[in-house]
């Protein structure tokens, strides 16, 4: 089992995100950390344990930044409500969270782990980064850094710049030039990660309480995206997770990537190097492309694990 770390801010991709590592068996997940970014971290934390508490699952949590490392929290209320994960009602909590910071947490789980752990981010990347430059020394236990963030073309937040970078594009700086490989999962790939309606009613007919849960999940995240004129809704984050679960499904490319954090108009884009101009070595594998029914199918079989 692959040892693993989930930085999330749930988030409605983020909370499937979730359910779909929790219910592999190819994943050991040692800690769930939470930051600030689709709402404050108030409400991300408690999304968090709401849907681990209702799908029956327990984690060792704990809390993160509430702001990003130099900048102000920008949240997503137009995207996942006022709660940050409107749609299900989902009953109150009593899920524990560790009496640490969310760095100390990680920091915890690498110095123990007899195997490299890999990391998930699917939020902004202010706990990540803290993490790596308030602990250098960790990086040598961390096998791979998946994120959703990014883009090649095109931002979904500014023209150039996709939501989790823009919120803290120092962090993301930080995360990309660490040294440890990266997997991005950047829009380029998460807007062919589609779900349509027949995808969701699939889910639904499963007819048990967390199916449930996903299909309503899903139905507050495809208004949205409809109303945008997506024609399904990109389930970004899950791609973080599917691929390490099933990399034969993802087309992707090695490219050297830097982030910009000072442009006038760029700030927070994911600068991809595609003809090696700055002859620097590839840190960063760049999902392009997937088999968005293998995916679809993938989600239907891990949600169907539970009860
Ligand atoms: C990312 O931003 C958030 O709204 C989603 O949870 C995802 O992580 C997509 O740009
Ligand atoms: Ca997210």
């Amino acid at each position: 089992m692959i040892p693993i770390i989930m930085d999330c801010d749930p988030g409605h991709d983020d909370a499937i995100a979730l359910l779909m590592a929790f219910a592999s068996d190819a994943f050991d997940i040692k800690g769930v950390t939470i930051t600030g970014g689709n709402q404050t971290l108030v409400k991300t934390l408690n999304n968090a344990r709401k849907v681990l508490s209702f799908a029956g699952k327990t984690a060792r949590i704990a809390a993160g930044s509430d702001k990003p490392m130099l900048r102000e929290l920008e949240v997503a209320p137009q995207v996942h409500g006022e709660t940050g994960l409107d749609g299900p009602v989902l009953p109150e909590s009593d899920l524990p969270v560790e009496p640490m910071h969310a760095i100390a947490l990680m920091k915890e789980i690498c110095d123990q782990s007899p195997e490299p752990v890999t990391l998930i981010a699917t939020g902004p990347l202010t706990n990540v980064g803290t993490f790596l430059t308030i602990y250098p020394e960790c990086k040598a236990n961390i096998k791979q850094i998946a994120i959703m963030g990014g883009s090649m073309v095109g931002g979904n937040w500014t023209s150039s710049a996709e939501f989790n970078i823009l919120v803290d594009p120092e962090a993301a700086d930080i995360v990309f030039s660490s040294g440890i490989p990266i997997i991005m999962a950047g829009l380029d790939v998460t807007h062919k990660a589609l779900i349509y309606e027949e995808d969701v009613e699939r889910i639904r007919a499963i007819g048990k309480k967390v199916s449930t849960m996903v299909a309503e999940l899903l139905d507050f995240f495809m208004k949205f995206h409809k109303s945008m004129g997506y024609h399904g809704a990109p389930l970004h984050d899950a791609c973080a997770v599917a691929y390490l679960l099933k990399p034969e499904i993802f087309i992707g490319h090695d490219y050297y990537v830097e982030i910009e954090t000072k442009g006038e108009f760029t700030t927070g884009s994911t600068v991809v190097d595609q003809f090696n101009r700055t002859k620097k070595k590839a840190n960063t594998k760049v999902l392009l492309d997937l088999d968005r029914q293998a995916f679809v199918d993938l989600l239907v079989d891990l949600v169907n694990q539970y009860a």
